[in-house]
Order: C-alpha cells, then sequence, then structure tokens
C-alpha cells in the first residue's frame, strides 16, 4: 500500500468512515456498507427506467429523488412473490417510481401475473383525517402532486397487465377481481386510508408475502407507525423496520 492510499485509509478510520462507497440520499447515510446492489446491472436499468419516466411527475421538486434504497426493498419483496401464488399491488402510485422500477426488474409483461396500481392519479384525497396528517397532505398536495394520470398510463403502457385502477381508496377496491396478492406496497401517507385498505385486502394476501409500508418509520409519520402495530399485534405480526422509513411486513 502506498503513501498515499495509507494517508487515505487513516482519514477514513479516523472519520470512522471506510474506503466503500457507500449510499447517502433519502435520509439515510451508510459508510463501510456493501451498496453494490445499486450497481447491479439489471437493478441500475430498472431504477434509470423509472426515474426517467418520473421526471416530470416531480417538476415542482425539481428532481426525482433517490430512492434507490427503497426501490430495492421492492424488487427483494416482488422477487420473492414470484414463488407464491398471486397479484401483484401497490396501493399509492403516484407516477409509479417504485412499481416500474419492479416491473422493469422482473420483467413483469412477461409474466402471467397483474398488477393492480391504486390511486387518485391527482394527489392525497383531504377528507377525514387527524390535523397533523391533513397539514402533511395538504404540502404534499402542493409541493409534490398534480394529475399525472396521463404520465402514469404511459409509464406503465408497455406492461400490459400493469392495470392502473384510478379513484378514491378504498372505494376503488369494489368490483377489482383480485383474489390473491403475493406482493403489496402501500404507500398512502394517511394512516386512515392506509388501515381502510389493509382491512379490506388482508384475506385476500397469501401467506409468506411481503407488504412494504413506504412511511412507516419517517419522522412525521407516527400516526401511520402507530397504526401499523396496532394492526401487527392483533394479526399476531410482526415489522422490521428498516434505514430507509420503510416497514417490511412478511405475512405469517
Ligand atoms: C407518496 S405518493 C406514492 C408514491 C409512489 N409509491 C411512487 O413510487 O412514486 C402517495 C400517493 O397516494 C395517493 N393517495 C393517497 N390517498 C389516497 C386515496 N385515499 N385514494 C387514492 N389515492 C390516494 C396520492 O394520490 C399519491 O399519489
Amino acid at each position: 500500500m502506498g503513501i498515499r492510499e495509507l494517508k487515505k485509509r487513516l482519514r477514513f478510520l479516523a472519520e470512522g468512515e471506510d474506503s466503500l462507497a457507500g449510499y447517502a440520499a433519502d435520509g439515510v447515510r451508510v459508510v463501510n456498507k456493501n451498496t453494490d446492489f445499486l450497481n447491479e446491472p439489471k437493478f441500475a436499468a430498472a431504477w434509470n427506467f423509472a426515474e426517467a419516466g418520473n421526471k416530470e411527475a416531480w417538476a415542482k421538486r425539481k428532481r426525482v429523488p433517490d430512492v434507490r434504497w427503497r426501490a430495492h426493498t421492492c424488487c427483494f419483496a416482488a422477487a420473492r412473490a414470484l414463488k407464491l401464488e398471486g397479484d401483484f399491488v401497490e396501493f399509492g402510485v403516484n407516477a409509479g417510481l417504485l412499481s416500474m422500477t419492479v416491473c422493469e426488474y422482473l420483467n413483469f409483461g412477461a409474466l402471467d401475473r397483474k398488477f393492480w396500481l391504486f390511486d387518485t392519479f391527482r394527489g392525497i384525497p383531504e377528507g377525514e383525517m387527524t390535523a397533523k396528517e391533513a397539514a402533511r397532505a395538504k404540502q404534499r398536495n402542493a409541493g409534490i402532486y398534480f394529475d399525472v394520470y396521463e404520465i402514469a398510463k404511459r409509464n406503465f403502457s408497455k406492461f400490459e397487465n400493469a392495470i392502473l385502477v384510478k379513484g378514491l381508496l378504498p372505494d376503488t377496491l369494489e368490483g377489482v377481481p383480485i383474489e390473491k396478492i403475493a406482493y403489496l406496497s402501500i404507500d398512502l401517507n394517511v394512516a386512515r386510508y392506509e388501515k381502510e385498505c389493509i382491512d379490506r385486502v388482508w384475506d385476500k394476501i397469501v401467506p409468506g408475502a411481503a407488504i412494504v409500508l413506504d412511511d412507516y418509520a419517517f419522522i412525521g409519520c407516527e400516526e401511520q407507525n402507530a397504526m401499523w402495530n396496532e394492526f401487527a399485534a392483533v394479526h399476531g405480526q410482526s415489522i422490521l423496520t428498516l434505514p430507509t422509513g420503510q416497514g417490511l411486513m412478511i405475512k405469517q
């Protein structure tokens, strides 16, 4: 090892860091960890596809957020679903950053499954919710969302078996022919809507299916965290808190 490399290593050690590249985005910073998954060709291509499709949808924020680690969690959960029976579902899609990554990663169009994508596609309905959630919904509606239905349609157009279901949840679950669910991503930002949805579909989720709770461990999402903890206790489930802010529940 040359003197320069040695100095570099010593500096990293002094800072408590290692020379591995790591990841710093989305409120997560890791050092001294192997993050090769970010550059794994299939994942990187899937992320690039989703990021490109989401540019207009994130115009108010000027850039698509780097949520690659969250997308990695979703790809992991979705890949497991291929060993189970059932469809894929997302509650809260917007223009599809997470689910586009999943679809491209799994080459979803070639699968004999359906991906049901539920959203108003025009932001969070400001209905009955706690004052804190209402304030957050208002802020997000003003700061991020607008009518992205046409963008979402375009984004999923190459996956004929990905179906956009537009309108207010949980009402839009009525009449949608979902019999079994093998993968579920929940990202509605409002505890009440998430509770109403999970209550409606819980019995359809097959044992072993992964349920990704996008907002579970974020500061500011305490209502969702409390609601999911209570739900897990009532149903004898456990939730893994991830540093990404997601919660991961594997139905037992
Ligand atoms: C954080 S965004 C979803 C982001 C998405 N998972 C992604 O990968 O980009 C939350 C979404 O939930 C939707 N939403 C919230 N409450 C809803 C409800 N009751 N019915 C339908 N859509 C709802 C909003 O329209 C918004 O697009």
